[in-house]
């Protein structure tokens, strides 16, 4: 059983935003792949104060993943080959869950498969817990896969099928998660929305290759690459969460890429992301998703309001930062 987190935290501050049609006490989340499947950050973030956990993609069934090593740290965050490592939804639904809900936070479970069928399994085992989760966020975008860069958020009409598929199989509200390594993004994103997504989360982590320093040998196991991210992909990401902004004025947007910091938040909020993902700054400091939060709440009382709503709607500069 996880351990609550039993620090200090404002409460003074309203910092709640809206997404999968539920008001969510904040608009930080965790990031797939960041923080496992299930409750493993509980002992540094109040999980229930928090916009949401989203687990790492599961598939129906069990996977062991790629060969170590499957991270490797790069001066601007880092890059990963894992793999999609995971239980499996029905044993993730026994083992992992449970403390999850305990712990009062908004799950939103987030499901690959090699095929559409797979999606569609994934989902209908899902269906019994439907009650317990916020959301489902498809992950159409994982770089590290046999197939490498060749994955269906790279293909409007793959991503429509396989999001149309999961929209019939379950109700609850759905996610894309959009790769950044295509130009074709919008059509991607304009795909899923019209069979029934609601919200894009952009992005994935971006493609690539990283050496051991002087060496010809690749720091990953998977010698082909695998996924970057951190600081370094901050203003890519903050580029297309601007464009999906711009193509889909009032759609739900969560912005995901080299968050540490709620200036580093507030720019995806500018740009009209509803939410944020932090990911690679919790392997630098498990705590990020407080921090953050409460650098949040203390950025909202330095400019004297009380809430985030306000905060977005201030105009003027934040000479704070
Ligand atoms: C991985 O497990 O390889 C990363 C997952 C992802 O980038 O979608």
């Amino acid at each position: 059983m996880k351990r609550r987190w039993r620090g200090q935290q404002d409460r003074s501050v309203d910092l709640s935003t809206w997404l999968y049609g539920r008001r969510l006490p904040s608009p930080i989340m965790s990031a797939s792949g960041t923080s496992g499947h299930g409750a493993e950050l509980a002992a540094f973030v109040d999980l229930s104060q928090i916009g949401a956990v989203v687990v790492k993609s599961l598939a129906h069934f069990p996977n062991d993943g790629n060969p170590a090593p499957r991270v490797g740290v790069i001066s601007t965050g880092m890059i990963n080959s894992v793999g999609l490592p995971g239980p499996g939804v029905r044993r993730w639904i026994d083992e992992y869950l449970p403390d999850l809900i305990r712990l009062g936070a908004n799950v939103v479970v987030s499901v690959w498969g090699r095929t559409r069928a797979d999606y569609i399994t994934a989902v209908e085992q899902l269906v019994p817990v439907a009650s317990h989760l916020l959301a489902v966020e498809v992950n159409v975008s994982c770089p590290n896969t046999e197939k490498g860069g060749e994955m269906f958020g790279h293909d409007p009409k793959e991503t429509k099928e396989i999001v149309r598929a999961v929209s019939q199989t379950c109700s609850l509200p759905i996610g894309v998660k959009l790769s950044p390594n295509t130009d074709r993004y919008i059509k991607v994103a304009e795909a899923a929305l019209e069979v029934g997504a609601s919200t894009l989360v952009a992005s994935n982590t971006y493609l690539g290759q990283v050496l051991r320093e002087g060496s010809r040998k690749p720091v990953l196991g998977t010698k082909s690459g695998g996924g970057v991210s951190g600081i370094g992909v901050l203003p890519l990401s903050l580029r297309i969460v601007k464009e999906l902004n711009k193509a889909f004025p009032g759609c739900d947007i969560v912005g995901v890429g080299g968050v540490y910091s709620a200036s580093d938040a507030l720019a995806y909020l500018f740009e009209g992301a509803s939410a944020i993902q932090v990911g690679t700054a919790t392997f630098i400091d498990p705590r990020s998703l407080h921090k953050i939060s409460e650098e949040l709440k203390k950025t909202i009382k330095e400019q004297g309001v009380t809430n985030l709503k306000d905060l977005l709607s201030i105009k003027r500069e934040f000479l704070s930062f």
